[in-house]
């Protein structure tokens, strides 16, 4: 996959995107064809033990990214920029992004933010760093925003999405993901833009859905939010075999002679 076959996949069929945070999970993803991996910096909370996204940094993402690269996957590899790093001057914004490619190994990158960074986005692209946009909600504004709640309710800020989204695209995303958007709004953004617009959160109507992989499996030991359908048991089945284990251990039925 790169990000060509992603924008071509518009209007063909859906595009089906989740998380990977290690070489584990990445190999299963990839290899049930999913078409987009994206090392989010959900890997705070779903991996490391924060209460939030915005802990996490440039070095935890290119570590996670690497450990993702290093299978090789058919899926494109994107990266996301963590908290705050998409605010530093233009310089050091490329050498993060350069890091997450070239040490990485990401195919791309994922800059949380609209309008307002259209113009550092398009220089990236110019540049040769394929970017991956997010509106709606975006995780690493919850200290400023206070919780998590649907976006593109009033007449505004449907019409403030629908402008992030032709920002983003004009500055030359090679598609753009909306997180707790409206369905209607989603629907209107992804009938308006040429490239693909992937939902999370946002209803049916979208060009792909992203998932994370914890949720989606069934591995979060947290409640999960109200949008994702759990796909999987895994968290059962791994209480179960570490309980099995424990039980062999302890009434010496392993190891055998
Ligand atoms: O970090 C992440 O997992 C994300 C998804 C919620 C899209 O940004």
């Amino acid at each position: 996959m790169n990000t060509k076959n992603i924008k071509a996949l518009k209007g063909y069929r859906p595009i089906v995107a989740t998380t990977a945070y290690d070489a584990v999970l990445a190999k299963l993803a990839d290899q049930s064809g999913v078409d987009i991996l994206l090392v989010g910096d959900s890997v705070g909370t779903t991996q490391l033990g924060f209460n939030s996204t915005v802990q996490v940094t440039l070095d935890m993402m290119i570590h996670h990214t690497a450990a993702v690269s290093r299978i090789n996957p058919n899926a494109l590899v994107v990266a996301d920029m963590p908290f705050g790093y998409s605010f530093d001057d233009y310089e050091t914004i490329f050498n993060s992004c350069r890091k997450l490619i070239q040490e990485g190994g990401a195919s791309a990158v994922k800059i949380e933010g609209g309008l307002k960074l259209a113009l550092t986005i398009q220089r990236l692209v110019d540049s040769g760093i394929p970017v991956l946009g997010h509106i709606g909600l975006l995780p690493q504004l919850i200290k400023i925003e206070g919780g998590y709640r649907k976006f593109g309710k009033s007449a505004e800020e449907k019409k403030s999405l629908i402008a992030d989204a032709q920002a983003l695209e004009a500055a030359g995303c090679f598609a753009i993901i909306g997180e707790m958007i409206e369905s209607e709004v989603s629907k209107k953004i992804t009938e308006t833009i040429k490239i693909p617009f992937i939902g999370i959160g946002s209803g049916p109507y979208c060009d792909g859905q992203i998932l994370v992989s914890n949720d989606l499996l069934g591995f979060s030991t947290e409640k999960v939010p109200s949008f994702v359908q759990i796909f999987g048991k895994v968290s059962e089945e791994v209480s179960k075999a570490f309980n099995d284990y424990k039980k062999a251990v302890i009434e010496r039925n392993y190891p055998n002679e």
